[in-house]
């Protein structure tokens, strides 16, 4: 079967200007008619989603959240509910990205109450998982992803496993410029699957125009979570036109 690839870019909080991204985009890609090819997904912050939903009226983009509040709507400030984000037509969710668990204390059980609220609002949970560079030069690997996967994703029953998007994204190679290599990506990808029993793991971490077909070549890797190189139009769709060149 061939698989449907995923092209996945994280704005973070860095103010992006839609029009300007879609029109660097379009040099490398048509957003009308790449549909066949697979998904490419843009989630900026909340408060340029509208700008996103705007600009991309029409198009084939898909947009995203990057987090989602683990309550339903209520008295939880500054969080943004499930419920909230249904106008913007978002169909995913980033939960649980590595920067969230390290700088604001997210924890396994938060992520699984996010996830829990992503399914109630109609949305792809993309659970984000990794370890550190100590625990991987400790050989711990393995076992941080079996707990992170097992905390996160307790109680999801089958039918909802079966939509759970994984991200494998080393910590060490988030932001760094160092990339895992294909073979590491792709022991990490299978081995969440086997773990979690997901059908579809991304690869994130350092993704840039010259090494995503690198990844996506894998047989267990679906598609990528991309930070530093989604931020332009220009390099996004690069990258993007060489995810999908990989035949
Ligand atoms: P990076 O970020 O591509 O800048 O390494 C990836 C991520 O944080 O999802």
């Amino acid at each position: 079967m061939v698989k449907e690839v995923l092209v996945a870019g994280n704005l973070k909080a860095n103010s992006v200007d839609a029009r300007s991204w879609f029109i660097e985009f379009e040099k490398h890609m048509d957003i009308q008619s790449f549909g066949s090819k697979g998904i490419v997904l843009v989630c900026p912050s909340f408060v340029e989603l509208h700008d996103w939903q705007e600009a991309k009226s029409g198009s084939l983009l898909a947009l995203g959240a990057q987090d989602i509040s683990a309550f339903p709507p209520g008295e939880h400030t500054g969080d943004v509910s499930g419920e909230m984000l249904k106008p913007f037509e978002i169909s995913y969710v980033i939960i649980g990205h590595s920067e969230r668990r390290a700088l604001l204390g997210e924890t396994d059980q938060l992520v699984s109450q996010k996830i829990a609220q992503a399914f109630a609002a109609g949305l792809t949970p993309i659970v984000c998982v990794g370890e550190t560079a100590e625990q991987r030069e400790e050989g711990q690997t393995q076992k941080t992803l079996e707990e992170q996967l097992k905390n996160s994703l307790q109680g999801l029953r089958a039918d909802q496993l079966s939509h759970v998007i994984v991200a494998y994204e080393p910590r060490w190679a988030i932001g760094t410029g160092k990339s895992a290599t294909k073979e590491d990506a792709q022991d990490a990808a299978a081995f969440i699957k086997e773990a979690a029993g997901v059908p579809k793991v991304l690869y994130g971490g350092s993704v840039k125009p010259e090494n995503v077909a690198m990844f996506i070549a894998q047989p267990h890797i679906d598609g990528v979570l991309v930070g530093g190189a989604s931020k332009t139009g220009d390099v996004f769709g690069q990258l993007a036109h060489n995810a999908f060149s990989v035949g």
